[in-house]
């Protein structure tokens, strides 16, 4: 049970990873958990979880936009990144509530930073000027080779609405270009180490379950928000 007082302030969550990681099974079963333990919890995504940013989710992931360059691409999930941060993330945190986001400015770093090589200083510079420098209080890396990620999410694709946009979009990049983005999360795990919690997504999901409860579980403990 939270303590009142621990209510009020929040918790900033972030799931990171390599598509088909195993983040959304990992995200609902963890926000399940902390009902279950009476925290009020908000689930939201990124890029979308508002209106506006889903519709420019719908520009970031159209196959037909190919000629995007990497810059507009960051501004772009940017843009999503401070309407959700505005609408839905600070006001939760105000309330007390518990955040998890399913990618935040990380994803950033690691995917155009790394993985198409701006560097992540510049992201670093816009995280600063456009969301105002905010912090996860956890994140939590879902570490996976490149290769038994992307077997997975070919495989999740063929289940979803928008299978055939999905495959199309990774299958644009080659597997180096994964093989830049998790080594791009290894660097922020050991830059932000006080808050990442790496997590080897390899193993079957109630392990990762586990590990990712006793991480959270941790980090209420710390606050002094874990009455037993
Ligand atoms: P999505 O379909 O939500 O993938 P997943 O369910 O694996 O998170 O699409 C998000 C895609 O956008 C994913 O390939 C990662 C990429 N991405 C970036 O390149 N930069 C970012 O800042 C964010 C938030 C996502």
């Amino acid at each position: 049970m939270p303590t009142t007082e621990a209510r009020r302030r929040g918790w900033l969550i972030t799931f990171e990873g390599l598509d088909g990681c195993g983040k959304t099974t990992q995200i609902s079963r963890l926000a399940s958990r902390l009902r279950q333990a009476d925290y009020v919890v908000l689930v939201t995504s990124e890029p979308g979880g508002t209106t506006v940013g889903e519709q420019i989710r719908r520009i970031l992931l159209d196959v037909t936009n190919n000629n995007m360059v990497p810059l507009t691409e960051v501004l772009l999930y940017f843009a999503s990144r401070v309407q959700n941060l505005e609408e839905c993330i600070r006001p939760a945190l105000a309330r007390g509530e518990v955040v998890i986001v399913d990618r935040f400015t990380d994803s950033t770093i690691a995917y155009q930073g790394y993985g198409r090589r701006l560097g992540p200083a510049l992201i670093e510079r816009l995280h600063e000027l456009l969301c105002g420098g905010v912090q996860p209080d956890l994140t939590i890396l879902l570490d996976l080779e490149p290769e038994v990620a992307l077997a997975r999410a070919t495989h999740r694709n063929q289940h979803l609405d928008d299978a055939g946009q999905r495959q199309l979009r990774m299958d644009l990049q080659p597997l180096e270009f994964y093989a830049r983005v998790r080594a791009g999360y290894q660097e922020l795990a050991k830059k932000y180490s006080w808050r990442y919690r790496l997590i080897d997504a390899s193993q079957p999901p109630e392990h990762v379950e586990a590990a990712v409860w006793q991480a959270v579980r941790g980090m209420l403990e710390q606050a002094g928000a874990v009455q037993d």
